[in-house]
């Protein structure tokens, strides 16, 4: 039987990912830094990808399905098949600020987020104009240093937020972390994919 094409994203959900799988009797083990691998069962063939270009892997079909979160889904704009919700990673994006700061509301709030497209959407909906300042990563650094007045990031314990000064003003989503498949990969291998899902306990 072919393996089913799964992308797992690098950095902080990669432990538990592969714990998770490895749970579920899928256990992976990546050889000198490859970033492709074949699980001990032989039904998954996994790829290794930054988190925000895991959509555009499984947009293209180059793998097949993916584990990912809502945040990062929402911000590829790209359409997936929503196989199921995996029980662990579960966080917020929230909108913060300095201790204090009010929402702002009537004047142009400069934000600093890596999550432009659903800032956009969020202050766009509310009427609030919006001066987005587009960053990799460590934005909770922004305000103290003036670059913005707001950040717009996850938050899962809330340590990084209290750590540089800041406090949420409100929580705009809280994010999942999904098993997504390509439409058609979906079509194609939907007796395998509903294996899988059966092994990692859905069905
Ligand atoms: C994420 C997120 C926050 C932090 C929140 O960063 O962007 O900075 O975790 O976690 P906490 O509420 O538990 O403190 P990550 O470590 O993934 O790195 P990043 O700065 O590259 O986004």
């Amino acid at each position: 039987m072919k393996a089913l094409t799964l992308a797992v994203p690098k950095g902080r959900l990669f432990d538990a990912v592969s714990a998770y799988l490895a749970e579920k009797g899928l256990s992976v083990r990546f050889e000198n830094r490859q970033l492709s691998a074949v699980d001990a069962s032989g039904r998954l063939e996994i790829y290794q990808v930054k988190n925000k270009d895991l959509p555009t892997y499984v947009h293209h079909g180059i793998a097949g399905l993916g584990i990912v979160g809502d945040d990062t889904i929402a911000e590829s704009g790209l359409s997936f098949v929503q196989v199921a919700t995996l029980p662990l990673g579960a966080t917020r994006l929230c909108l913060a600020a300095p201790k204090g700061t009010a929402l702002p509301m009537g004047r142009s709030a400069a934000v600093a987020t890596s999550y432009v497209r659903q800032t956009r959407q969020w202050f766009h909906q509310r009427g609030i104009p919006v001066k987005i300042i587009r960053l990799a990563g460590s934005v909770e650094l922004a305000p103290a240093l003036g670059l913005a007045d707001y950040i717009i990031d996850l938050v899962e314990t809330g340590s990084t937020l209290a750590a540089n000064g800041l406090e949420i003003i409100t929580t705009m989503k809280d994010i999942k972390v999904r098993l997504i498949a390509n439409p058609a990969y979906f079509k194609l291998n939907y007796g395998a994919i509903e294996e899988l899902a059966h092994t990692l306990g859905y069905l």
